[in-house]
C-alpha cells in the first residue's frame, strides 16, 4: 500500500463544500449559565486538554496541577517514567490533594489524615486501616485517574473515558505539527490574565483574520495578511489552520526601505536590508534560502522536516476546543481562553510562547522584548495590569465591549465573511458536541 503524502492527507481531512449549516451565533451563548452548563458536560468533559509540559516533570515524584473551571487534575511522573492524570482530590473525604501548581514529592499525601498514595495512585498507608467496617482502605480505595497521553513536548489530559486517543483526536494536525520538533521548544513565556469576556469570544477572535488590519497595523511591516494571500483549512475534526505569508510586508512593501522588525530578522541571519531597498517583497524568500543554509549549522534540525514556506510563514492553527497554536519555525505560542469556574462573563486567558534554542542563545525574542532562555514561572493577573503581550493586548481591547454588546437586544446573530468561516464552523462543532453528534 502507498503511504499518501501530508498534502494529500490534508486534502483529504478537508470539509467537504457547503459545509456550514448556518447555525446562528445568538448571544446568549456568552453569558448564559445554562449554556455554560452545558459545555461542560458535553464538551470541556469530553476534549482533550493542555495540563503542562512534560519538562516540568523530568523525574519520578514531579507533579504538575491544572485546573479546568473548578476541577483540579494532577499529572505525575511515576517511578516507571510514565506520566499519569488523577482528579485531585482524597477518596477519603474529598480533600484536595496538592494544593500547589508544580512540585516534587515522594508520595502524594493528603493533609487531612494522612492518607498517603503511591506515585501511581494506590493508596498505601491510610491511619487506623483496622478501624475500617468496610474493610481497609489500602490498596482498594485509589487516586481516580484520568486519560493522559503526551505530544508535542505537552502533557494532556481527558476526563472522558471513552474519548478517541489523542492522537486521532489531533488528526491530520498532529501529522502536520511534528514537523516543528515542539518537544525542543522552551517555554519562556508563561502568562495568565483573567478577561472579562466569555471564552469563545476570544477563540472567535483567533478563528478569522478579518480584524488583523484594523486592530494589528503593525503587523503588515512583516506579514501579508490580506485574506486573498491567505489560505484556510477547515478540517472535519473541528481542528482548522490559517496560512499566513510571513517575511513579507502588506501589500508588498508599500515603503522603499525594509522595515522593523523585518530588518532586525534579516541582519539575524546575515542578510543586509539595505540591499532590498525597493524590493522589500522578495525578501521572503531571500530569507527562506538563508535559513535554509544556515539553520542546521545553527542547531536548528526542524527545518529538514519544514517547507521552504514554513520557514518564513505563520501556520495558525485553532484546535478544538480553545486553543490556537501559531507556528513559525522557530518558536511557537499557545493562546488559550480557559472558562472561569463559575461565571460565563469571565475567562482566564493563557498566553504561552515557545522558543527552539539555538546553540548557545541566552536570551529569547518574546511578544514582551527578550527575555531569559529558560522555563518561565507562571505569572497569573487580571487583564490590564500588565500586558499579555502587545498583539494579544489589542485583541483584547475589544474583548470586553464586545461581551458588553452580546446582550444587546439588538443582537441576534453575526453577519459573517466569508474570511470568517471559521468563526460560524467552530460554533456549530460546538452545538454538535451538545446535541450529541460527536
Ligand atoms: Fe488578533
Amino acid at each position: 500500500m502507498t503511504q499518501l503524502s501530508l498534502v494529500e492527507r490534508t486534502k483529504q481531512a478537508l470539509v467537504d463544500e457547503n459545509f456550514l449549516r448556518g447555525d446562528p451565533i445568538t448571544g446568549d451563548r456568552y453569558y448564559s449559565k445554562e449554556f455554560m452548563e452545558k459545555e461542560w458536560e458535553h464538551l470541556w468533559t469530553r476534549t482533550w486538554h493542555v495540563g503542562g509540559t512534560v519538562a516540568q516533570l523530568p523525574e519520578p515524584g514531579c507533579v504538575i496541577t491544572a485546573e479546568i473551571r473548578s476541577e483540579s487534575i494532577i499529572m505525575v511522573r511515576g517511578d516507571d517514567m510514565s506520566i499519569r492524570a488523577f482528579y485531585n482530590v482524597c477518596q477519603h473525604r474529598g480533600n484536595r490533594m496538592v494544593q500547589c501548581e508544580e512540585t516534587k514529592v515522594k508520595r502524594l499525601v493528603c493533609n487531612y489524615h494522612s492518607w498517603c498514595y503511591g506515585l501511581s495512585g494506590d493508596l498505601l498507608i491510610a491511619k487506623d486501616s483496622e478501624d475500617f467496617p468496610q474493610g481497609s482502605p489500602v490498596g482498594k480505595v485509589n487516586l481516580k485517574e484520568l486519560r493522559c497521553e503526551t505530544f508535542g513536548g505537552l502533557v494532556w489530559f481527558n476526563m472522558d473515558p471513552n474519548a478517541k486517543s489523542l492522537r486521532d483526536s489531533l488528526g491530520i494536525v498532529a501529522d502536520q505539527l511534528e514537523a516543528y520538533e515542539m518537544d525542543k521548544m522552551v517555554r519562556v513565556m508563561y502568562l495568565t490574565g483573567e478577561v472579562e469576556c466569555n471564552w469563545k469570544v476570544i477563540q472567535d477572535n483567533f478563528n478569522e483574520a478579518y480584524h488583523v488590519q484594523s486592530l494589528h497595523k503593525e503587523l503588515g511591516t512583516f506579514i501579508d495578511d490580506h485574506y486573498q494571500n491567505t489560505a484556510f483549512e477547515i478540517f472535519r475534526n473541528g481542528h482548522s489552520r490559517m496560512l499566513m505569508k510571513g517575511a513579507l510586508p502588506a501589500g508588498n512593501g508599500k515603503s522603499k526601505k525594509v522595515q522593523a522588525p523585518l530588518d532586525a530578522m534579516m541582519r539575524a541571519w546575515e542578510l543586509n536590508p539595505d540591499d532590498f531597498e525597493g524590493r522589500a517583497g522578495e525578501v521572503r524568500v531571500a530569507l527562506q534560502q538563508q535559513k535554509r543554509k544556515l539553520g542546521e549549522a545553527r542547531g536548528y534540525s526542524q527545518y529538514a522536516n519544514l517547507n521552504d514556506d514554513q520557514l518564513t510563514d505563520y501556520y495558525h492553527y485553532t484546535l478544538f476546543p480553545n486553543m490556537s497554536f501559531t507556528m513559525a519555525a522557530d518558536s511557537y505560542q499557545i493562546l488559550r481562553p480557559m472558562p472561569h469556574p463559575t461565571d460565563p462573563e469571565k475567562c482566564l486567558f493563557d498566553h504561552w510562547y515557545f522558543v527552539r534554542p539555538a546553540h548557545g542563545e541566552t536570551k529569547a525574542a518574546t511578544p514582551l522584548g527578550e527575555w531569559p532562555m529558560e522555563a518561565a514561572k507562571h505569572d497569573v493577573f487580571k487583564h490590564g495590569e500588565k500586558s499579555l503581550g502587545w498583539v494579544a493586548d489589542q485583541d483584547l481591547s475589544v474583548a470586553v465591549a464586545q461581551q458588553k454588546g452580546l446582550h444587546s437586544r439588538g443582537y441576534s446573530d453575526s453577519y459573517l465573511a466569508n474570511q470568517e468561516s471559521r468563526v460560524r464552523r467552530y460554533h456549530e462543532v460546538i452545538n454538535d458536541y451538545i446535541a450529541g453528534r460527536i
